[in-house]
């Protein structure tokens, strides 16, 4: 089996494994921790799903632990299905649907100090868009007035995770948990449990306050984070790709459904997944398509990798969201941009109603260009600057 350098793979998976990674379905990554990456659909699914007990979190969940601890995505097994079955409502794809008037006063509130011909940080502006329909969806909270240092905080702790070392006293991730808890504790400390949001659930159950804090935090994390990176890098394939940006804009004009919204969603979800790995940690030793794989291991899943895959997709690199308009006959594990198993996202409606309100109610009324000299985003890239036209 070939061996890759973790190193080189992170800092281009798509490019490295194109390059190097042959066929196999299972690739050793050679450096600190063992790490392998699982490739293949049918493997994936056996990681997420058909085997899943076999695995428990990886070692990024577990770095997360120290700033959040016990929350949803950090827990395994009995605990897990707990939790999850306690918060599952709270998500619930109705319960999102019911917030459509809110989500739509929010987008028009964040457009409303946009100016014909501005050039604006689209990723900043739509990181306080999602945070404030997650304190409306989840905390049953205003959040408007802190939008902007709550994002910024929230944003430093996000960066931190991956770090190896916890956050120190004096530094600026410790300062952003601060204000963070602050935030969160100001909120605590006059609520009683009002309804069925994230916040009334938590504080209806036995849980500690710790606890309901780190995972009031989690959820706050992964709003500002992976929606508003979805969004952006929409608006940067748009901005490529004239054709598809007609066609997206001439549904929207039309009214006539959002057919080629939901593809393009999906097609930018398969080029730029937020969450590009996955890992998971085997608990046993155990055999991955032929390969064996020891107890301890850190197991990748990439969802990144995988939808860029020739052999998933015809031209797996170019943007087109007509492929999403014919049949879909890939096998399931090849698409995976929310995960899939017990762990799969329980945000996606949630994720999926901000990211259709807030590309129709955009793309109606503004052109969002894009510098033909701006490089992709992703977590190495600066911010995406664009520049308003109202149209
Ligand atoms: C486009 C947006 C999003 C994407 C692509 C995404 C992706 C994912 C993926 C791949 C997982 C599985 C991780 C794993 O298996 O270890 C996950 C889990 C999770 N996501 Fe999302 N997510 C998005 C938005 C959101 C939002 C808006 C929220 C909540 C406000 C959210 C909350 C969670 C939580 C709590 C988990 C852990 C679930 C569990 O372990 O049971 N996500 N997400």
């Amino acid at each position: 089996m070939r061996l890759l350098s973790a190193r080189a793979f992170f800092r281009d998976p798509v490019g490295y494994v194109r390059e190097r990674g042959e066929n196999g379905a299972v690739l050793r990554l050679a450096g600190p921790g063992r790490s392998l990456l699982v490739r293949d659909p049918e493997a994936v699914w056996r990681v997420l799903v058909t085997d899943a007990d076999s695995f428990r979190q990886g070692k990024w969940k577990r770095r997360a632990r120290r700033f959040v601890g016990d929350t949803l995505n950090t827990l395994d097994g009995e605990e897990h299905r707990r939790r999850r079955a306690l918060l599952q409502p709270v998500l619930d794809r109705w319960r999102i649907a019911s917030f459509t008037p809110q989500i739509a006063a929010r987008l028009e509130s964040a457009q409303s100090g946009w100016q014909d011909g501005a050039r604006i940080e689209l990723r900043t502006e739509l990181e306080r868009l999602s945070l404030t329909i997650a304190g409306e969806v989840l905390l049953g909270a205003d959040l408007e007035n802190d939008a902007a240092r709550l994002a910024d905080a929230l944003t430093v702790v996000m960066r931190s995770v991956p770090r190896l070392t916890p956050p120190l006293r004096g530094t600026r991730h410790k300062r952003a948990l601060a204000t963070i808890h602050d935030t969160l504790d100001a909120m605590l400390a006059d609520r009683q449990p009002s309804g069925d949001d994230l916040l009334s659930t938590l504080l209806r159950s036995d849980l500690p306050a710790g606890t309901i804090r780190g995972e009031l935090i989690a959820f706050m994390l992964a709003a500002v984070d992976e929606p508003p990176s979805a969004l952006e890098a929409a608006w940067f394939l748009l901005g490529r790709n004239s054709d598809a940006e007609r066609g997206f804009h001439a549904e929207l004009d039309a009214k006539a459904g959002t057919a080629y919204l939901d593809a393009v969603i999906a097609e930018t979800l398969r080029l730029f997944p937020p969450a590009r790995h996955i890992d998971r940690c085997p608990v046993e030793d155990v055999r991955i398509d032929g390969t064996r794989v020891r107890a301890g291991s850190n197991v990748l899943v990439s969802p990144l990798v995988t939808h860029h895959d020739d052999r998933h997709y015809d031209d797996a690199l170019e943007f087109r969201p007509e492929r999403w308009l014919d049949s879909d006959e890939r096998p399931k594990a090849a698409y995976l941009p929310f995960g899939a198993g017990a762990h799969t996202c329980i945000g996606e409606p949630l994720a999926r109603s901000i990211m259709t309100h807030a590309l129709a109610g955009i793309g109606r009324r503004w052109h969002v260009g894009v510098d033909p000299a701006a490089p992709p985003p992703g977590p190495r890239s600066p911010k995406l600057s664009v520049t308003l036209t109202r149209r």
